[in-house]
């Protein structure tokens, strides 16, 4: 598909599209409703499409192919789009911001840390701190109402918190989590603001952010000098990225880069995860078939007892359930990439400095590769079904080269949160109003979702089992 193959005799100047109104192309409807524009969209236009957003012409890929032309196979053509900068403020020059030698470099440095012996203590952090939260549930008095993505948030920030710092992290994780969470409000704020003047000092957000950002770096260089100083980086992610050396030169990574790359996995290691995990919960309620099939097989696998990684190995059924959560509540929703040099998609010219959409929402929902789209059914992913779909028809977390450095890591989570929750707990919701999408960086129930949540085992018996053991 790239120039080199095709004959340009051939190539068609501009992909079809919508029109849009003019100067504002499709700006308004989109604003007004992303989430339903593209859920249209996923239908409409197949393969590639131009879409008028404001003066931009960007490009749409849904179909696997072009795909995994942008994110694999000319993937070194594509840039992460000027969008990007809205998210500096954010992550800096971390490895979700950076590009070209620089990304290369910090994704390899980082690489070990998401993998085998650190992945598995990791997970040992998940089921400590599961069980935390699970304790402050069981005080809760009986029927008492909460909002299940505050909680859960709060839980993955502390996994993504003691995974990153182990514990370092104990007294201050309050300050962390205020001051993740204001830069992650700030930043929101700005995605959508046009003109954007909230990185001048004129603006209240602006010092919010400022705030937040010396807030969380004094503590970080804290713990990183703290350590450097006690000759011992620690087994933790911190402590990984401390002792990571580039194999040519034998260099480390300089002072901004570990904070850079701290505040990275603070805020991209709990805010997706947390949201598909309450998408999870909340698709349990609404589906009580599905509820109990997933409870069934826990008690099968692992019963009562904690779930090991066999155990989650072998919860084939809830690992389908969660991959269709995710097919259609795709927490990164979309990312986006810009073309560096000219190339040929799908028989179109796509100039250089073209800005490309790769969106899981829409792909998800394109009813080629899933019949129904809108329906939920985690038969979907049984193996035979699984084989029968190109692999780029599911895109959660990206792909190619570029794809999600912390996949193992979120799916390893939702499980283990999923399973030891449910052999807890019994989660409903409560009466309330309908549950509705909010799109911004991630997809997420717009005022959280209400649950109650009743022991499965009542307390009196768990103390009389516990004093008899
Ligand atoms: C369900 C949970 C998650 C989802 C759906 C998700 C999705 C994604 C997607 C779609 C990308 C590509 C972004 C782009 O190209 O702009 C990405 C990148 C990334 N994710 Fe995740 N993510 C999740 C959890 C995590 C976790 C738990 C971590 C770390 C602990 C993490 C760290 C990162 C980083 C550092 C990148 C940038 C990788 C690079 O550019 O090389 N993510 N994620």
């Amino acid at each position: 598909m790239s120039a080199t193959t095709v004959d340009t005799t051939t190539i068609r100047h501009a992909p079809p599209g919508p029109k849009g109104l003019p100067l504002l192309g499709i700006t308004t409807q989109v604003r007004k409703d992303p989430l339903g524009y593209f859920a249209r969209a996923a239908a409409e236009y197949e393969g590639l499409s131009m879409l008028p957003v404001g003066l931009d012409k960007v490009y749409l890929l849904n179909s696997p192919a072009t795909l995994k032309h942008v994110l694999v196979t000319n993937w070194r053509n594509y840039r992460k789009s000027d969008f990007y900068n809205k998210l500096r403020p954010l992550f800096g020059e971390g490895i979700v911001t950076n590009d070209g030698d620089l990304w290369r470099r910090q994704r390899q440095l980082m690489n070990p840390a998401f993998h085998g012996d650190s992945l598995q203590r990791i997970g040992q952090v998940m089921r400590t701190a599961t069980d935390e939260k699970i304790s402050t549930w069981r005080n809760r008095p009986a029927g008492q109402a909460f909002n299940m993505s505050t909680e859960i948030t709060e839980l993955s920030l502390a996994i993504v918190m003691e995974s990153l710092f182990a514990s370092d992290a104990k007294g201050r994780s309050d300050a962390i989590a205020h001051a993740v969470d204001t830069m992650i409000e700030v930043c929101e704020r700005r995605v959508w603001a046009v003109p954007d003047l909230h990185n001048l000092p004129v603006s209240p957000l602006y010092w919010r952010h400022r705030r937040a950002r010396a807030a969380l770096d004094e503590i970080v260089f804290d713990i990183i000098e703290r350590r450097l100083h006690s000759g011992n980086a620690g087994n933790d992610l911190l402590g990984m990225l401390l002792s990571a050396r580039d194999p040519e030169t034998g260099e480390g990574m300089t002072l901004t880069q570990l904070r850079d790359e701290t505040t990275t996995l603070l805020v991209t290691g709990h805010e997706s995860t947390a949201n598909a995990a309450v998408w999870v919960f909340y698709t349990l309620a609404q589906h009580p078939d599905i509820e109990a099939k997933v409870r069934d097989e826990i008690d099968r696998v692992c019963g009562n007892a904690t779930p090991t990684d066999e155990d989650l190995r072998k919860l084939t059924y809830q690992r389908m359930v969660i991959e269709e959560v995710m097919r259609l509540y795709p927490p990164a929703w979309t990312v986006s990439r810009t073309a560096i040099e000219d190339d040929v998609i799908d028989g179109y010219a796509v100039p250089a400095g073209t800005n490309m959409m790769v969106s899981p929402f829409v792909i998800h929902r394109n009813p080629r590769y899933w019949p129904d789209p809108e329906r939920l059914d985690p038969m979907r992913f049984a193996p035979e079904q699984r084989e029968n779909r190109p692999k780029f028809a599911y895109i959660p977390f990206a792909g190619g080269p570029r794809n999600c450095i912390g996949m193992n890591f979120a799916m390893m989570e939702l499980q283990i949160v999923v399973t030891m929750m449910t052999q807890a707990f019994h989660t409903k919701m409560v009466p309330q109003p309908p549950i509705e999408r909010e799109a911004i960086l991630s997809i997420r129930p717009k005022n959280g979702i209400q649950f109650v949540a009743d022991a499965v085992v009542p307390i009196d018996s768990q103390i009389f089992t516990s004093a008899a053991a």
